[in-house]
């Protein structure tokens, strides 16, 4: 592990549930970041408490106090801007974000998703699964592109669907999962051995095609 943590902001909407492994990985001693902020576009977000709790900085910019997206994301990006951060890092922040803001962050910015991209987009993700009748099912991490969940994946992990599975045990099963990817993704970003360089990865300064297996990490 590198000296120097990366300051990181972490963006929520709700329960916060990554937000908490993300700090739990931190404290242990596993994670080299220093979470400069939480912001969340809700003020009921369960992740605040949890938060402040822990010391670390948050602010609400409500989405509902703005007359359109972009005005909103001009907002966001001043408040972020505040923090000089490193990396943001989507955790569950329910909001589509427009171009401006992302290619503002290009290279900057990640998220968790619960499939296994490029299946599966979007909400509802694990009845997407058992519709489609996937046998196998996960979460990615991935820089944000104009794309909704469509950027470039760097780290996937995968679990079996069970024949009694259904959305709720999927969930869970898969959520337990991220919170163990998602620590390992931004460790590696810390580490800097993921980039994205314009538009491509680079795993170790070598060209990354197809998503990393977390349980290939070494
Ligand atoms: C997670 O399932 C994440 O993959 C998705 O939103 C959910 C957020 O959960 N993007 P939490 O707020 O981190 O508990």
């Amino acid at each position: 592990m590198s000296n120097t943590p990366i300051s990181v902001v972490v963006l929520i909407s709700g329960r916060g549930s990554n937000l908490q492994a993300l700090v739990s990985s931190q404290q242990a001693g596993e994670l080299n970041v220093r979470f400069a902020a939480v912001v969340s576009n809700r003020s009921d977000a369960a992740g605040l408490t949890f938060a402040d709790l822990n010391n670390i900085p948050t602010t609400v910019v409500d989405h509902t106090e703005f007359s359109d997206r972009l005005n909103y994301d001009h907002a966001l990006i001043d408040e972020i801007e505040r923090y000089q951060p490193d990396l943001i890092i989507l955790a569950g922040f329910m909001r589509i974000l427009s171009t401006e803001f992302v290619r503002h962050y290009h290279g900057r910015l990640i998220n968790i998703h619960p499939s296994l991209l490029p299946h599966f987009k979007g909400m509802h993700t694990h009845q997407q699964a058992l519709d489609a009748g996937a046998t196998e099912h996960g979460a990615s991490v991935h820089y944000v592109t104009d794309e909704l969940d469509g950027g470039p994946v760097f780290l996937q992990t995968s679990l079996p669907v069970m024949e009694n599975d259904d959305a709720e045990s999927l969930a869970s099963r898969v959520l337990e999962q991220e919170h163990t990817l998602y620590p390992a993704a931004v460790q590696l970003i810390a580490d800097g051995r993921i980039q994205l360089v314009d538009d491509k990865l680079l795993f170790d300064q070598t060209p990354l095609n197809e998503p990393i297996q977390l349980d290939t990490i070494t």
